[in-house]
């Protein structure tokens, strides 16, 4: 039987006192202190101490054996119910995997995997853990996102060891921790959300869920100063670190991957936050691209690198006589001067000159395009708009312009395609060191050297 006793601890320093106070007289702070339980048990340190032992993967002591007399046969996986959320996962669920999901505190991370559970639950049997709120409030959510709760096995908790073992007990397929900063273990004395109480505990989830076959997704916060324990310092435990994260349209959330041991990291998930909870959004570069019948002139799809993925945004272009003495040149989305450079080159490397007009350029959606890809499709929505002339429907482009007007490669060329070729795209204007050296009948990939090459293609 473990023996506990109370103390009061500052989340904020880590503070203990033997009463509550309101102020903490180490750091300064109001209304950090709360009382917790912490073990006194005599073995209660030998008990980390062996966990930190024994490894995170928990499977040590194997004894040396031959690489290729490892069992591979494949465990198969369980999908989450959401296409999106298996695809950023790397296909699926893998059993006695751990997924960790970062996010700002209202992200919709307790909104994902409860709604994960609702679907799972109908096939698996799955247990989730709730240490933030309430059973009521878990019920009234599941009650708003019209979620079959019958199926579903619930707990509220925040102790590690208790965890464990109900678990062990249940054996659920899946067990779901919510969230792992308000998890404490038995023998460490810190405050929960303490770095040492976070990495504790997922260590020891990983080697619970490394030891039964579980699999365990672990919901961490991501703090606005990044001071407390954030995901970062369990990245290298977990086998798989997802984010949850609202983009400049408040509505949608992106669900990337940092990590994953068991599939590509460039894979994204895009939900949309309604009021009956995440909705999969299916085609996620439809939201900035506007697919009409009729292509307009000036306005050109471009594929951007955002982070680790690829992200296909519609770029507008008016060029329009002056008025004035001195044209404006503005640009919202890109950079301006990277537009003043790029009417240079296209003047002095191509003769267009556009000394008496006004230019303007957009990207549509309020999107920051930053990597030099915007260069190509620049000009050739600016050539499209001075000729009055539309680009072919279907075409899209990306490269980067240098100052002699010779078009350089950019990074990832090859996923930009793909990613090109899946939203439909049949012709895609690249960097001639980008073009691939096996056709894909489908598209016709038009690879450009100069910017003289541009003219041709409006
Ligand atoms: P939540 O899952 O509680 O965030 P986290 O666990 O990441 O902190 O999501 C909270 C936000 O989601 C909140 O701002 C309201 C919004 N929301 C909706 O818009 N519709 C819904 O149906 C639900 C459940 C939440
Ligand atoms: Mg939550």
């Amino acid at each position: 039987m473990a023996k506990t006793k109370s103390v009061f601890v500052c989340s904020s320093c880590g503070a203990k006192y033997y009463r509550w106070q309101g102020i903490c007289s180490e750091c300064g702070e109001a209304g950090t202190i709360s009382e917790t339980l912490v073990d006194t048990s005599p073995n209660a340190g030998a008990k980390v101490a062996a966990r930190a032992l024994s490894g995170f993967a928990g499977a040590t002591g194997s004894g040396i054996c031959s690489l290729a007399t490892v069992d591979l046969t494949k465990r198969p996986r369980i999908s989450s119910g959401f296409t999106e959320f298996d695809r950023v996962l790397g296909g699926g669920i893998v059993s006695g995997s751990v997924v960790l999901i970062g996010g700002n505190p209202g992200a919709g991370k307790s909104t994902l995997l409860l709604q994960t559970v609702g679907r799972l639950c109908l096939n698996h049997k799955v247990l989730y853990v709730t240490g933030e709120e309430s059973l009521q409030q878990v019920a009234l959510r599941a009650n708003r996102l019209k979620i079959q709760a019958n199926n579903i096995r619930i707990a509220a908790e925040t102790s590690i060891d208790t965890i464990c073992e109900m678990a062990s007990k249940e054996s659920p397929e899946v067990l779901i921790v919510d969230s792992i900063q308000v998890m404490h273990v038995t023998g460490i004395e810190s405050a929960p959300g303490s770095v040492s109480q976070v990495r504790e505990g997922a260590a020891a989830l990983t080697q619970f869920a490394k030891r039964t076959g579980i699999a365990v997704f672990m919901v961490g916060h991501v703090t606005k100063d990044g001071t407390l324990a954030g995901p970062k310092i369990l990245e290298h435990c977990v086998d798989c670190s997802v984010i949850l994260e609202a983009g400049t349209d408040m509505r949608y959330r992106t669900l990337s991957c940092q990590k994953n041991r068991f599939g590509a990291v460039n894979e994204i998930g895009v939900f949309a936050m309604t009021d009956t909870g995440l909705k999969e959004v299916k085609n996620p570069s439809a939201i900035f691209l506007n697919r009409q019948e009729t292509v307009a002139p000036g306005s050109l799809a471009m594929v951007t690198w955002e982070g680790t993925r690829p992200l296909l945004v519609e770029l507008q272009a008016l060029v329009d006589l002056s008025l004035y003495s001195n044209p404006r040149r503005l640009s919202l989305g890109t950079d301006q001067n990277r537009l003043s450079m790029l009417l240079s080159v296209l003047h002095r490397h191509a003769e267009f000159a556009l000394a008496d007009q006004d230019v303007f350029v957009n990207v549509v959606g309020g999107v920051k395009v930053e990597d030099t890809s915007s260069d190509v499709p620049l000009a050739l929505a600016l050539i499209s708009s001075y000729r009055d002339k539309p680009v072919d429907k279907g075409t899209i482009a990306f490269g980067e312009i240098g100052l002699t007007g010779e078009i350089r490669p950019v990074p990832y060329g090859q996923e930009r395609i793909s990613e090109a070729v899946k939203q439909g795209f049949v012709r895609i204007i690249v960097p001639f060191d980008n073009a691939p050296r096996t056709r894909n009948p489908d598209v016709e990939v038009i690879p450009v050297k100069r910017v003289t090459d541009l003219f041709n293609l409006v």
